[in-house]
Order: C-alpha cells, then sequence, then structure tokens
C-alpha cells in the first residue's frame, strides 16, 4: 500500500512538492467536510483521558446496539474501519479463500492478504463498475469461498446495490460470510437501509470517519455474530478504542438528524460538483453517494500537477485498476471553482483521455 493508495494528503509528498498543506483543498478524501458535530467533538473533548478506556468500548456497543435495535454482543468497535476489517480477516481467513469485489477499497486486499489468506477478485462491470451479484455467488461456491468482501455504496464507482439484492447473495453464500463495507452508506441515497435487517451471515462494517468527519479519530464498528465478535477480541489487544473516541460514538449515535442535514447539503454539493466536470467535457458516472469518478487520461500525472500546481488534490485511481481516472468528492462551492479552474488548465486534451 503507497501512499497515493488512498485519498487524504501525504505529509512527505507535499515537503517534496514544497506545497504547505494547509493550502491544499482536498477532494480526495471523501468524508463529510461539514463534520464534525459540536455535539459529538464536545463528547471526544470531554473524556477521561487519565483513566483506561472500557476495553471493548462496552458502553458504546450498547449504544450502537440500542440504535440498530441489535444485542450489543453483536457489535464490536475498531480503530477506524481498517482495523476492524484486517482483524476481521485474520478472524476470517484461516478457513478458506476470500474473495474481494473489485474495483474497491485496497485494505480488504491487504487484509486478507495479510492474515495468510488467498483473495480472488470478482469484477464489477467495466461500463458500470456495478457488480453483477449473481456471479459473486458462484465465484464464492466454485471457490469454496469462506468470506466474501463487498462494498455498499462500492468504491471508487459510487452505485449503491438494494438491501434486497445483497440479502439474496447472503443466503446464497450458505455457510460462509459477506463482510459488506457501509463506510459510505450513511452518505447516500439509500441510508435508509443501515436499519434495514440483513441475514445472520453478513457482517457490517461502519465508521465515524465519513458520515460525521471523524477521520483523526479512528472509530469504526460492525454488527456481526456474536461469536465472530468474541474472536475479533480474543485475536487484538484490549483497549482499541480510546476513550475519546468511546464517547464520540456514544454521542452520534443520538446525532441522526445532523448526518441527514450534512447529507443534502453534500448532495448539493456533489451535483453542482457533477456539472462543473461536465463542463469541462468530463462526464462522471451516476453516484448514490458524496463522490464522482471521472475519466481524464493519464490520471497519475494530472493528480501531481494539480497538487504541485494549484494545491488541489484528487485521488488517482490507477491502484483501483482504473489509471486513467481520478475521484473527487463534494466540496463547497468555492472548492469546486478552484477544482473546475485548476482541471481547465491541466486536463490533457480530449484525444487523449480516451
Ligand atoms: C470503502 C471504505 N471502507 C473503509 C474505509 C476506512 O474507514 P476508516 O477511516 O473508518 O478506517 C474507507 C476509507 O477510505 C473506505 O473508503
Amino acid at each position: 500500500v503507497t501512499a497515493q493508495s488512498h485519498g487524504g494528503l501525504d505529509a512527505d509528498e507535499l515537503v517534496a512538492l514544497g506545497v504547505a498543506g494547509e493550502r491544499v483543498v482536498d477532494f480526495s478524501a471523501s468524508l463529510n467536510v461539514y463534520g464534525p458535530d459540536p455535539e459529538v467533538a464536545a463528547a471526544a473533548r470531554a473524556a477521561d483521558l487519565l483513566a483506561y478506556p472500557d476495553p471493548t468500548g462496552a458502553p458504546a456497543r450498547r449504544a450502537i446496539a440500542a440504535r440498530f435495535a441489535v444485542a450489543s454482543d453483536a457489535v464490536v468497535l475498531g480503530n477506524g474501519a481498517a482495523e476492524l476489517l484486517w482483524s476481521l480477516a485474520r478472524v476470517l481467513v484461516g478457513t478458506g479463500a476470500s474473495i474481494v469485489v473489485e474495483p474497491a477499497f485496497g485494505e480488504w486486499r491487504a487484509a486478507v492478504a495479510a492474515g495468510g489468506g488467498r483473495a480472488r477478485s470478482v469484477p464489477g462491470s467495466a461500463s458500470s463498475l456495478v457488480p453483477d451479484l449473481a456471479a459473486v455467488a458462484r465465484a464464492a461456491s466454485a471457490a469454496g469461498a469462506a468470506a466474501v468482501y463487498l462494498g455498499n455504496p462500492g468504491n471508487p464507482g459510487g452505485a449503491a446495490l438494494p438491501a434486497d439484492g445483497i440479502a439474496e447473495l447472503a443466503r446464497d453464500l450458505g455457510a460462509a460470510f459477506l463482510v459488506l463495507d457501509e463506510a459510505f452508506l450513511a452518505l447516500s441515497d439509500r441510508h435508509g437501509d443501515l436499519d434495514r435487517r440483513l441475514p445472520e451471515n453478513v457482517i457490517r462494517v461502519r465508521s465515524l470517519t465519513k458520515d460525521h468527519g471523524l477521520a483523526g479519530l479512528r472509530v469504526g464498528y460492525a454488527l456481526a455474530p456474536p461469536p465472530i465478535c468474541r474472536r475479533v477480541e480474543a485475536q487484538r489487544p484490549p483497549w482499541t478504542t480510546s476513550a475519546p473516541a468511546q464517547a464520540a460514538m456514544i454521542a452520534a449515535m443520538r446525532r441522526d438528524d445532523f448526518v441527514a442535514t450534512c447529507r443534502r447539503r453534500l448532495f448539493d454539493d456533489r451535483d453542482r460538483l457533477e456539472a462543473a466536470l461536465a463542463s469541462l467535457g468530463l462526464a462522471p458516472r451516476p453516484s448514490s453517494t458524496i463522490y464522482l469518478l471521472a475519466r481524464v487520461g493519464a490520471a497519475s500525472a494530472l493528480r501531481t500537477r494539480l497538487l504541485a500546481r494549484h494545491a488541489v488534490a484528487v485521488r488517482d485511481c490507477t491502484s483501483f485498476g482504473l489509471p486513467d481516472h481520478i475521484r473527487v468528492a463534494a466540496r463547497p462551492a468555492a472548492d469546486v471553482e478552484r477544482l473546475r479552474s485548476a482541471l481547465a488548465q491541466e486536463l490533457p486534451c480530449p484525444r487523449e483521455r480516451s
């Protein structure tokens, strides 16, 4: 995993390019730029730093369990969704192959490999990047897979799958687990599916990173069968989440209204971003969430020019197997204008883009 295989800024790269970090407008990390919610931030700040936090975050697990009407032993906290995905992979790999539905968040594959497992890819359709769930079920059965990794919505494509289709896939998987990465679900058209029941073999991974704009706090959770939650805890150290992280989680469970207000603003921002890209001859794919994927030609070189000359960061999608695409996240109007103007100067001519 290189620095550029995720969104967000790389301090060493900025130094090498001579770009001051505070000047950068970051379209590369897709998260709620209107967060964090003052109430959630205040709860984190008020946490007791002298005492150890609860080893498994029991009070936070109870708050999550109450919000989603599940048992508290069916909830496990993590140091962000990324840590949970790694911990889950360690628990799941021993039993067989893993299927990764691509293109996808790179940590799934890294986590399976680090756990000593074998990951097989099932690609989404080249034109829409929407996974063919029947093909995923067939691949899982052919491989005797123990786990299938799927994002909803997909990253970087942005398509959200209906809960009925996901439930059918989970049933088709039989005894295998479906690790469903819902990092962006609360900021998507299908946010109502956060409360939909899914079959018992679905492990739903979420965090406060995107919807609450709390990437720096590192706190996530999974809704999972209790034996899986117990095994995750058993194979990692105690206190994986800090007292501020646990306090923020408890407060966030009461703040759906904050996320709903931000979602509406971000969707407006996304629509403005889409119009700006369209005005440059880039037609982004339809997205159910707050980021857009655009075909630009050589994405890696474009990304470096945008950063070095304009202090504008975009996500080069080469690590997703899409070296001619960038992903850009919703941001306020003034930032979109800065991106539009930078792209107008730096985009390769249309012939070189196709
Ligand atoms: C699809 C997806 N899942 C999980 C994560 C990781 O989230 P967290 O910050 O909670 O570790 C990301 C971050 O980019 C992501 O894009």
